[in-house]
């Protein structure tokens, strides 16, 4: 199957070899109709909800809470939606911190995204935590303790990539009382993410086939009902009396402000499409094409690669060459990746690890032959390379 057929992108630059998937997934043509369909069909506000396309709205807004909670085997009652992973971090962790905790320690990785480590830094600054790192999976375990109130990982990282055994790691956070929060913007469109496991997970549309500026926090009910809104505006509130008002105690007190409905309504047509297509073949497919990337890299010469064979996200360095200076020839060659520490400067600070790499990760929708087209550049571009040294 040729799934690039599926994907306008891929129609409009046929020579295009995309293997950036970390940073921005493509849209399927029921994607991109679903956002056209809003526009040009329903394109009311929620807020106009005593009119037949409002009420349409509301309806098909509530139905995509459903979607989402199925993905994530949570309720449509535990579904918020942001403007993506980034929003949905700060968001939870500003709440969090409003909450009556104990002072103690809030348990992070190394490897997290910024998004998941500056919010603390912020949120926390001006009270009693500790903010403790951990370097892999063992230490993240072993460093849980009762001084733990908060701890937030990646189920899957966008840098290096670690297995969080999920059981354990629920069930020692339970015995100690800490929330756990899961930035899921990467294991969203690869793996089961599932409530079950966490407090609270954050991911992005534009992860899964989705549209950028619209993303999800799930909240399990026991935790939300003890959080108050962190941001504030219309459609949250069911009165105002001088300096005091009441919220709404429905899931609208924590959206306020108009939605990204079509993004919404495309998140849904983005979840249905990626369902179709199906996590095992997903899996399968993105392993095969990730060893292969990584077997057809290892035979170059003056090449280092970092993470493990199999691993989805390969990260690796042409010797004495600037990370950027390749990453830029390949962009002037219609080949797109990245280079830098993919905005997760902490994981640089864990011994061994470099200050800067080269990423390429595959989709399903990519061939083998994407990757062949990036290890022959490399390899004819020794030369430039070289005089670069
Ligand atoms: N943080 C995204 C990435 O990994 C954008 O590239």
């Amino acid at each position: 199957m040729n799934w690039k057929t599926k994907f306008p992108m891929f129609k409009n630059n046929p020579d295009m070899v995309y293997l950036d998937n970390s940073a921005l997934t493509f849209k399927p043509y029921e994607v991109i109709k679903a956002g056209n369909d809003f526009y040009s069909k329903y394109s009311v506000s929620t807020r106009t909800s005593d009119t037949i396309l409002g009420i349409r709205n509301i309806q098909e807004i509530e139905k995509v809470r459903e979607v989402c909670g199925e993905l994530l085997h949570a309720s449509k009652d535990e579904i918020l939606f942001t403007s993506g992973t980034t929003e949905s971090l700060n968001l939870i962790i500003n709440m969090i911190s409003k909450l009556p905790l104990n002072k103690g320690e809030i348990l992070i990785s190394y490897y997290n995204h910024n998004s998941n480590i500056i919010p603390f830094i912020e949120a926390f600054k001006d009270k009693e935590f500790k903010i403790v790192y951990s370097d892999d999976e063992e230490d993240l375990i072993s460093k849980i303790n009762e001084k733990t109130r908060i701890i937030s990982i990646s189920q899957l990282n966008n840098n290096f990539i670690l297995h969080h055994d999920l059981k354990s790691l629920y069930k020692k956070a339970k015995e100690v009382g800490a929330i756990l929060i899961n930035d899921a913007a990467q294991a969203i469109a690869h793996e089961e993410v599932n409530l079950k496991y966490w407090d609270a997970i954050a991911f992005s549309a534009n992860k899964i086939y989705g549209p950028t500026g619209v993303g999800v926090l799930a909240i399990k009910k026991e935790l939300m009902q003890k959080l108050s809104p962190a941001k504030f505006g219309g459609g949250q509130v069911n009165e105002i009396n001088g300096c005091e008002w009441l919220s709404k105690d429905s899931i609208a007190r924590f959206e306020p402000g108009t939605l990204n409905f079509a993004g919404i309504f495309q998140l849904k047509a983005a979840i249905e499409f990626w369902q179709n297509v199906g996590l095992d073949y997903i899996q399968k497919k993105e392993k095969e094409l990730s060893i292969y990337l990584h077997d057809e890299l290892s035979k170059l010469k003056n090449i280092t690669i970092d993470s493990k064979r199999g691993d989805t996200i390969v990260l690796f360095n042409v010797n004495n060459v600037f990370s950027q200076d390749v990453v830029s020839y390949l962009g002037h060659k219609n080949i797109y990746v990245r280079s830098g520490v993919f905005c997760a400067h902490m994981f640089t600070k864990v011994k061994g690890r470099k200050p800067s790499y080269i990423r390429a990760t595959v989709s399903f929708y990519n061939s083998k032959s994407d990757i062949d087209k990036l290890v022959d550049a490399i390899k004819k571009g020794g030369d430039f390379l070289d005089f670069l040294l």
